[in-house]
């Protein structure tokens, strides 16, 4: 089997308004908004050091600039810790600091859509393959899913994305994907709909917010035409590049909450503090208590 390049970047594009968190996203990025004690974008960064990934690139925009403050040293507070023995708590941020030269952002200066946003890490990703996380969908699971999906990878090589099912009567939601030939632990992708009509999906297969894309992608994106809610659309893009190379897919079958809607954000939070021992005993009762009362 020929041994395939390393997926050594990831890339979390971070430039997007957050309309649908109005008006907390005014001062506060969403991707920084937090799920028990650590912002959203904590979760993803943690799922790609888990799968190997060595270069954190982040494509940021105005308002952002909370996110780079956040990966890096916090020298105040940290001397405070210090004085005052706080020494859990210096543990805990010194193992959540990337390593010097890891971290990279660059900014996309106008949301002109996700296909942009990606676009827009070209110089940073070079001529390799790379991954994409969206910072807004994290994921609870044994093996992290960006790991599942480097492991698909290593034998598919080509372009890999992250599937996970849908109740079908919601494919018209989603990204959605066709099933071909098994490989490995997935299977080749023969097509991929965005938002397919109501009864016109090919599966109930949905696109979940993580890729593995080829560099080949960046010169499909420069010309892209604006898509669906007048933005420079990554499906678009990948839909030409699937025309001259391979995708396939991994099936995900963790759980994935999207922190981008309210809802999502909500069942994320109450989902991870019930996973935490500390945590749990003091809301389990209460949280049933709340929901048989209620109406
Ligand atoms: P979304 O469409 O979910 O994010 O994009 P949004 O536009 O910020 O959210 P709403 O709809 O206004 O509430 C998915 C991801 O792509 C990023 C977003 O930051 C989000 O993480 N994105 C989107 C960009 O970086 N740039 C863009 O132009 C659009």
């Amino acid at each position: 089997m020929a041994q395939q390049q390393k997926i050594r970047k990831a890339v979390f594009p971070v430039a997007g308004l957050g309309t649908r968190f109005l008006p907390a996203t005014k001062a506060v990025p969403k991707e920084m908004l937090t799920v028990v004690d650590k912002p959203v974008i904590q979760y993803v960064v943690d799922e790609a050091a888990e799968a190997g990934i060595e270069h954190f690139v982040f494509v940021t925009g105005r308002g952002k600039a909370v996110i780079e403050d956040y990966f890096d040293i916090q020298y105040e507070l940290e001397q405070m810790l210090r004085e005052r023995n706080k020494n859990a708590e210096l543990t805990l941020l010194a193992g959540l600091l990337p390593k010097a030269g890891t971290a990279s952002f660059t900014r996309q200066q106008v949301p002109l859509g996700l296909g942009h946003a990606v676009w827009c890490a070209r110089d940073i990703v070079g001529g390799e393959p790379f991954a994409v996380l969206l910072p807004d969908m994290i994921m609870s699971a044994e093996k992290g899913c960006l790991k599942g999906m480097v492991e698909l990878y290593e034998k598919t090589g080509g372009n890999v994305l992250a599937v996970q099912e849908c109740d079908p009567d919601q494919a018209h939601k989603y990204g959605i994907v066709g099933v071909g030939e098994a490989v490995g632990n997935g299977f080749r992708i023969t097509q991929m709909v965005e938002k397919p009509p109501k009864g016109t999906a090919p599966s109930n297969l949905y696109i979940n917010g993580r890729y593995i894309l080829q560099p080949e992608i960046f010169k499909i994106l420069e010309t892209q035409e604006r898509g669906a809610g007048n933005e420079i659309q990554l499906t678009d893009g990948m839909l030409t590049l699937a025309k001259s190379q391979e995708f396939s897919a991994y099936k995900f079958t963790g759980e994935t909450y999207d922190c981008g809607a309210k809802d999502g954000f909500i069942l994320a939070n109450l989902a991870f503090a019930l996973q935490r021992a500390d945590i749990r005993p003091a809301i389990e009762e209460p949280l049933k208590t709340l929901i048989a009362s209620l109406k």
